[in-house]
């Protein structure tokens, strides 16, 4: 792949970053560059601060009471925490998949439809198009066409988590961020959560948290290692993994932290 920082503008922009939990500060100005169509890692030991990065791009730290955040994280060239705003639409636009699968308690097609009738919509044949498209898009349309109203709680982990994606899709984000997404799921199920990852960069931007070394180095273009809440290198993944600047973040990838 030709070099991943020269190629385009980035999606978001990650500006001195700062966040506290009450007194106590979980990110230290951390700057990072998520680019178009390129899936970007977040590693590094537990704690450190990857799954609160994550949640800060589509602000679901505001739910924690007690946070503070600094700094400014702009989708495209739009601060998203200015007052302007809409969280609502923010999180429609930087969608979020979870380290368990979390369907609602109702039928695929109500899962996939969710997004949509709250926003209003309630066309049938609109509905019906929606699901269809973002079922296959998730690749799971031939397995479910037939069993659209069955429970989504019914359906194997990686069925549900790819549920999950399919429910995202619909409402037509631009970013999909993933916590962990695997963790759950055994080698199989991974490796098709991993081969959809990357047919899913041809149409979004993709940020993934993962312990799993070798799962970032074979889907991410970009990795980012943290500790103890500071970004201490970023950069190609083939530069992390071979040959990286820092000798904390070849410590952490030759498994000498947690
Ligand atoms: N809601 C919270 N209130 C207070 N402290 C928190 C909260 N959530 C996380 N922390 C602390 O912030 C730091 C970063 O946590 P975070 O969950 O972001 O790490 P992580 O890198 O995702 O870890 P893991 O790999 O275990 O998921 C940790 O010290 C954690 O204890
Ligand atoms: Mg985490």
């Amino acid at each position: 792949m030709s070099n991943p920082f020269v190629s385009q503008t980035p999606r978001m922009t990650i500006r001195n970053l700062d966040l506290f939990y009450g007194t106590f500060q979980a990110l230290k100005q951390v700057n990072l560059l998520v680019q178009i169509n390129r899936i970007t890692a977040l590693i590094g030991p537990s704690g450190c601060g990857k799954s609160t990065l994550l949640r800060c791009l589509n602000r679901m730290n505001d739910l924690i009471p007690g946070v503070r955040v600094t700094g400014d994280v702009l989708l495209d060239s739009q601060s998203i925490y200015g007052s302007d705003m809409d969280v609502c639409r923010l999180r429609k636009r930087v969608g979020m998949v979870f380290q368990r699968p979390n369907p609602f308690p109702l039928s695929v097609r109500d899962n996939v439809a969710f997004g949509l009738r709250v926003a209003g919509i309630t066309r049938k044949n609109q509905l019906q198009e929606v699901v269809e498209r973002s079922l296959r898009a998730a690749w799971l349309w031939e397995q479910l066409k037939d069993r659209l109203d069955s429970p989504a709680l019914s359906l194997p982990m990686d069925q549900q988590q790819r549920l999950c994606v399919a429910r995202l899709l619909a409402v037509e984000p631009e970013v999909i961020l993933m916590d962990e997404p695997c963790s759950a799921l055994d080698p199989i199920s991974t490796g098709k959560i991993e081969d959809l990852m990357l047919e899913l960069r041809e149409q979004y931007t993709i940020v993934i948290v993962t312990h799993n070394m070798q799962q970032a180095a074979r889907i991410s273009d970009l990795s980012g290692c943290m500790l103890l809440g500071d970004m201490i290198e970023f950069g190609p993944t083939g530069n992390i993994f071979t040959n990286p600047a820092d000798k904390r973040t070849q410590d952490y990838i030759s498994g000498r932290y947690g």
